[in-house]
């Protein structure tokens, strides 16, 4: 499966840091892989450290083009196969279900044409939040493959539903997806 280009979302979750282990597994299986920070994931993980696993230059403006650049969210999601957002947060969920774009990650879903992974995190009332609940059923129903989240441990304390899938997991689907598998 070399060749294929991933672009790979990380979002303002506490697991943000898992999102850059997928990225440095994805690239040891051999696929060129764009990263993609959200504002709020720049709270957590840095543009560099992205970087250092990619070996690519990380994004995370919408507004950096110059004159005669191209245009970020669109270049970036130009012949990829698949684009996978790792974590997801409730925020980006319900941008996401509504056709929201007021970031580059969020513009880029909107730009892509590729299948989707999203990997939810969260508070467990987060997750049991009705909006979010709708919001899942409609990405699902658009064709998003939502993977996780599980039952385990909490950043937030304790232990319930919304940890995300770990990222051996969501490796195998992505694998799954970009072979053809389901
Ligand atoms: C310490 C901390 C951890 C957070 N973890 C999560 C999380 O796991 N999931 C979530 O949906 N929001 C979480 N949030 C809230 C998001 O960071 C917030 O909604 C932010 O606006 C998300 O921005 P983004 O979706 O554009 O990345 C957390 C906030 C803080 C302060």
């Amino acid at each position: 499966m070399k060749n294929k280009r991933i672009l790979l979302g990380i979002t303002g979750s506490a697991a943000a840091f898992k999102g850059v282990m997928l990225a440095s597994m994805l690239r040891k299986e051999g696929f060129e892989i764009d990263g993609v920070l959200t504002p709020g994931a720049l709270h957590f993980v840095s543009e560099t450290q992205l970087a250092c696993v990619t070996g690519k230059p990380v994004h995370s403006s919408l507004f950096t083009m110059q004159p005669g650049d191209p245009v970020p969210h669109i270049t970036l999601t130009d012949n990829i196969d698949l684009y996978i957002v790792v974590p997801a947060t409730a925020d980006f969920i319900g941008k996401s279900a509504n056709g929201l774009a007021d970031d580059l990650l969020s513009c880029a879903f909107l730009a892509c044409s590729s299948p989707v992974i999203m990997a939810p995190s969260m508070n467990t009332r987060m997750w049991s939040n009705s909006a979010t609940a709708d919001n899942i059923e409609t990405l699902k129903s658009r064709g998003v493959v939502i993977a996780g989240p599980v039952t385990g441990p909490l950043a937030c304390g304790g232990e319930g539903m919304g940890r995300m899938m770990e990222p051996d997991g969501i490796l195998k689907l992505c694998l799954s997806i970009l072979s053809g598998k389901c």
